[in-house]
């Protein structure tokens, strides 16, 4: 989630620590106006972020109704004290229902205002903030501020008349594209689209004075939000429908967008007060829809993901100024456009010169494709490549404050880098591992110092995935894990950590979830239905599209190393089959689907049809038809309970962090709170063990053994909340 959401978790601190202080601050707030000349300053202080708790919304209203008796007063500013305007709702006030007065009280108030109000915005002036800034008369900013009604995100929309509002300042597409995203726009495009009147530099509270001071003395009209209109004939129903069409696809399956896009409707057909009541009408949809459950259990689990129990806030961190990574490949290519998109210096070190020029042509091509898309400047691109130096020798990386290898993955190509580079670095230099399944605590064997060692598992395309798995072993500091949990958070990662096992978190519960999709499609389902069921459930693609996009060689590598005790070779005979015969994914237009060149569209081919139909017969296997909702069960059953098991060994200390972990890495749909939230909210703990009770007599116990705990939580009535690992 964006900045909007740290705001909003700083006004549920603040609330839970400062109750006292909030009694004493709504004592100061009611009708406290400070004067300066003919402009009453309404001042609001209620730090961290100034969150309208109800003391602050006590506060407002009667500093407008006390202004509107003094006759000494001829117009307010609303002022914030502190780092920002008012950021947002008081989380804390979530679930309970907000208590009286409510922010649609407010804004009636301040707009109701017979003296002009001038809202002085800086910092980040989100959700109830903007609502109540638009309720204002006039809006000045500071150049460096922010605004957003991110509600979108939380499942909800803006309910304090704010859809009702905007559209009437900036027009409808702006309107909706920014309360159907939830994302901030920077003070210059909301200058631009209407939703502020003016931008100045420096004091913003002086400078919200001297436009109060003009605005009295040119005898300004009020400019009330509301009375402003829209046309009906301009904002028609095809307008909406071209909107929603072009955000689809990125809100596929979510509520709230729809809703807001209703609520923007009503501003356009309805008069203010009507569209005012349907605005109220569509939020108690939203919520009452689980999907505002489940994005506000996200946002919680992502921030909740980065406590590690037991590591004390004082543990001192490491600086991390330079990095160096090994090997410049897919992944440390990405990886390392992460640093340097935060201006901190990367060293790549690979095999050889054209690897290195090869890895570093794919970093240029991807910053260029952004500033072909108007993301950053050509000097951006420059400045950041200009980040990256490159070389073959390991003595480069001796001043690194932390070094990542991404090189292939294979044990003894890892433990020869970590020996290599234990001669080079620093001693309190920290090394990670970017491994996707392999052992951090045998790679740890061969490192100088292990306790500053463990793993930093990004995901592919790495500049992109916002997951960065944080692997602990035995042996890792607290203090190096605390600096890499902060540093995940300074490149715009969602951390989480896990413990060592084959797979860490994420892998390991996808072996299960692929497992169960290429069992299905020996047993009678094709592909293309199992890729749509994972689709049409939320997915960003299926799991056998996936396969064919990562290159069905990965898997048939990794197979090598193991043996066949270690996987099912049902499973996966088809894929290595069709590596067999050159079929390796999309690279090669052809692997489980045919691809016509330069396009990844999947098109069923016949010679899996035919290897599909083989293989079945090969392994005994009756095809018959089998239904969607066998897919969904099968797949997403298998993933919760490898989850269950991960939570009974430890390796997750809570289960919202496994929702963390698939959502961010793996694409699964925030909408439905991540697959644990999802398996025991939507589907319940019970009927998933009695499915894989059923599941464990028609396939077998190997692949669907219930989870200890599973069978613990239903037998006693618990809940996954419950469970917090050490
Ligand atoms: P890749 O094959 O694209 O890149 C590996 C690079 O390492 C190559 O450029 C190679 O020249 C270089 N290299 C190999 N040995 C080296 C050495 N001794 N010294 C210096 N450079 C060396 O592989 P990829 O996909 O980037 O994977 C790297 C690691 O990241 C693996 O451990 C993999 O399991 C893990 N990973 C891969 C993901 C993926 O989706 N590709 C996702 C997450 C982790």
């Amino acid at each position: 989630m964006t900045s909007s959401g740290e705001s909003l978790v700083a006004a549920s601190k603040n609330a839970q620590t400062n109750a006292s202080v909030n009694q004493s601050r709504r004592l100061d707030m009611q009708g406290s106006i400070e004067k300066r000349g003919g402009i009453g300053i309404v001042w609001i202080d209620n730090p961290p972020v100034n969150a309208i708790s109800q003391a602050v919304r006590e506060g407002l209203i009667s500093a407008v109704e006390s202004a509107a008796a003094d006759d000494e007063i001829q117009a307010l500013v609303l002022a914030c004290r502190g780092r920002t305007f008012m950021a947002g709702a008081d989380i804390t006030e979530f679930g309970g229902g907000p208590k009286p007065p409510s922010l649609g009280e407010v804004v009636d108030a301040l707009s109701a205002s017979p003296k002009v109000i001038v809202a002085a915005l800086f910092g980040t002036t989100f959700g109830g903030g903007m609502e109540v800034a638009l309720a204002c008369n006039y809006r000045i900013a500071l150049p460096s501020a922010k605004i957003g009604l991110p509600e979108v995100k939380l499942g909800i929309i803006p309910g304090a008349q704010g859809t009702q509002r905007l559209p009437r300042l900036t027009g409808v597409d702006f309107a909706l594209k920014m309360i159907t995203t939830g994302n901030p726009i920077e003070a210059a495009e909301a200058l631009e689209s209407g939703a502020i009147d003016r931008i100045e530099d420096g004091d913003i509270v002086a400078a919200a004075i001297s436009y109060a001071e003009e605005l009295v003395a040119a005898d300004a009209p009020l400019k009330r939000t509301h009375e402003l209109t829209l046309d009906p004939a301009q904002f028609n129903d095809e307008c909406f429908d071209a909107f929603r069409t072009s955000i689809a696809r990125r809100t596929r399956g979510m509520h709230a967008p729809e809703r807001a896009i209703q609520a923007v409707k009503a501003a356009v057909n309805l008069p203010f007060t009507d569209g005012v009541k349907r605005e109220r009408e569509l939020i108690r949809e939203c919520v009452a829809d689980p999907q505002s459950k489940a994005l506000q259990h996200v946002f919680f689990a992502e921030r909740e993901a980065t406590k590690v129990p037991g590591l004390s806030r004082d543990v001192e961190l490491k600086p991390v100024n330079s990095v160096g990574i090994i090997g410049a490949g897919t992944m440390g290519g990405g990886i390392a456009m992460n640093f340097i998109n935060v201006g901190i210096p990367v060293t790549l070190l690979e095999m050889s010169e054209e690897a290195l020029e090869k890895g570093r042509g794919i970093i240029r091509k991807n910053y260029e494709a952004s500033a072909r898309k108007g993301r950053i400047s050509d000097e951006q691109v420059e400045e950041r490549m200009n980040l990256i130096s490159g070389t073959t020798n390991y003595a480069d990386l001796a001043d690194a404050d932390l070094v990542i290898e991404a090189v292939f993955e294979n044990m003894d190509v890892k433990k020869t880098v970590f020996s290599t580079l234990s001669e080079v670095v620093r001693p309190d230099a920290i090394l990670a591992s970017n491994t996707s399944y392999l052992d951090i605590n045998e790679i740890a064997t061969v490192v100088a110092n292990p306790e500053r060692f463990l793993g930093m598992h990004f995901f592919s395309p790495a500049n992109v995935m916002r997951l960065l798995e944080i692997v602990r072993g035995e042996k890792t500091a607290p203090e190096v894990l605390a600096t890499i949990l902060k540093l995940g958070k300074r490149i715009n990662k969602v951390g989480a950590v896990a413990g060592v096992c084959y797979g860490f978190i994420g892998n390991r519960m996808l072996s299960g979830y692929a497992h169960e999709a290429n069992m299905l499609v020996l047993e009678g389902a094709t592909p293309e239905q199992v890729d749509r069921v994972l689709y049409d459930f939320g997915m960003p693609m299926g799991v056998i599209a996936m396969a064919d996009m990562a290159g069905l060689d990965i898997g048939t590598r990794m197979r090598e190393n193991l043996d066949e005790s270690q996987y099912d070779v049902r499973a996966s005979y088809l894929y290595d089959r069709l590596v067999g015969m050159g079929r390796l994914g999309q690279k090669t237009n052809a692997g489980v689907y045919d691809y016509e060149p330069g396009n990844r569209t999947p098109i069923p081919s016949p010679i899996t049809k035919e290897i599909i139909a083989e293989s079945a017969e090969k392994f005994g296997i009756e095809q018959r038809e089998i239904s969607d909702e066998e897919i969904i069960e099968r797949c997403f059953y298998s993933l919760f309970n490898i989850g269950c098991d991960l939570l009974n060994e430890g390796m997750a200390y809570r289960a919202s962090d496994i929702d963390t972990v698939y959502i961010n890495g793996y694409g699964f749909p925030a909408w439905r709170g991540g697959p644990m939230h999802w398996a025991e909210n939507t589907i319940g703990l019970e009927r998933i063990l009695e499915r894989i009770r059923e599941f464990a007599k028609l396939h077998g116990e190997r692949w669907w053994t219930p989870s200890p705990l599973l069978v613990r939580l239903v037998a006693e009535g618990g809940s996954l909340r419950d469970i917090k690992n050490q």
